[in-house]
């Protein structure tokens, strides 16, 4: 079976897609530098698939490093890219750093691609490409606004550099995978997120403050023109998001794409309310979880969900779990990591 190097592949959606990836047979290597991930994921992922996944310590902002890898593996046929940083804030004190680690890496990867006889690409890119869409569900076709940080930036310059890079070098096939919000965990709570420090995302935050770590979540904002005043995104499970990365890349394997480069929304099509998903929480949980309506957080869309049909139709994926399905793996695997 083909041999696919994940990067970042202990990470959240990393460690997610080694699973499927591993379950469908194929044969995984990961890298991660542990920069924001723990070694003990490797041991979450064996558990599950009962196969460890070759695994190397490799920060790709390394150079020769990377360079020795491709050489030492240079029979891989895929590679799934997760390897970034994507924090919004810490990206807008910390530009270089952001396009360092995001745009660097992307480079250096490439550039050993080009080597290959043939390599099939997939990229984790974000709905944060289209900022405030002006119309709803949105589209591959929506226009790509200004980023509105450095964070978002990087995804919209990564795709431009896989682009141009697909025009010209024809054994570079490659699929930009435009992710809308990701929760949850796998159902056997081995692996889920890991947010280090206090978490910017919502739903690690309802978790951490159900299981008593945080205080109190604040509900950023209730006067957004939204049925209930709250900002609305389109929650995709992550067992769904990993299965669709395992799609893709056998589209580009199979050689069943239509371009060298490709992008792909992967949402759910269903838009929810910050107060949808803490009712959702509540309803799985049993918990009743203690929240506060507080000002706007800068740099908020006010919504956000996909139009899936692209994703349906022509890579033929569709998510299946459901927004209450997220939350209650999102609890169980909470409950595992504090000991509960
Ligand atoms: C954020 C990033 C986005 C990135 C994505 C990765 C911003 C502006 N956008 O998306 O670029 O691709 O994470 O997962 O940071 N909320 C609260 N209280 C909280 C946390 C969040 O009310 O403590 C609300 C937010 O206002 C938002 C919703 O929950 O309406 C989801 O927020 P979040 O999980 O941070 O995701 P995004 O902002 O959509």
């Amino acid at each position: 079976m083909d041999k696919i190097l994940v990067t970042g592949g202990l990470g959240f959606i990393g460690s997610h897609t080694v699973v499927e990836l591993q379950n469908e047979g194929y044969e995984v290597v990961i890298v991660d530098n542990l920069s924001n991930s723990s070694i003990d994921v490797l041991e979450g992922i064996t558990s599950i698939t009962g196969k460890k996944p070759l695994f190397e310590k490799l920060d790709l902002k390394d150079k020769e490093p990377v360079e020795d890898f491709f050489k030492k593996h240079n029979n891989i046929k895929g590679v799934i890219h997760f390897a970034a940083s994507k924090a919004v804030g810490e990206s807008v004190q910390e530009p270089l750093l952001y396009y360092e680690n995001n745009i660097s890496t992307l480079v250096y990867i490439l550039k050993e691609l080009k080597k290959l006889p043939s390599a099939s690409f997939i990229f984790s890119s974000s709905c944060t490409v289209y900022g405030q869409a002006d119309e709803l569900p949105i589209t591959e076709n929506a226009p790509v606004k200004l980023a509105e940080s450095p964070y978002g930036n990087t995804k919209q310059i990564g795709e431009e550099i896989i682009r141009d890079t697909c025009k010209v070098i024809p054994t570079i096939k490659a699929i930009a995978l435009r992710y809308f919000n990701p929760v949850g965990s796998h159902e056997s709570a081995k692996i889920g997120e890991l947010p280090i420090g206090v978490p910017q995302n919502l739903v690690p935050f309802i978790t951490q403050t159900a299981i008593g770590i945080r205080e109190q979540l604040s509900v950023f904002g209730n006067d957004y023109p939204t049925p209930d005043g709250t900002c609305i995104r389109d929650y995709i499970h992550v067992v769904d998001l990993a299965k669709a990365h395992v799609i893709a890349l056998k589209r580009l394997l199979e050689n069943k794409h239509k371009s060298n480069y490709e992008t792909f929304n992967l949402g759910t099509g269903k838009g929810s309310s910050v107060l949808e998903v803490i009712h959702s929480f509540e309803k799985v949980s049993g918990e009743k979880l203690n929240y506060k309506i507080v000002g706007r957080r800068e740099g908020d869309v006010i919504s956000a969900y996909a139009d899936t049909k692209k994703a349906n139709d022509e890579l033929g994926w569709k998510s299946e779990l459901t927004l209450d399905d997220a939350m209650r793996s999102a609890w169980k695997w909470e409950q595992v990591v504090r000991g509960k």
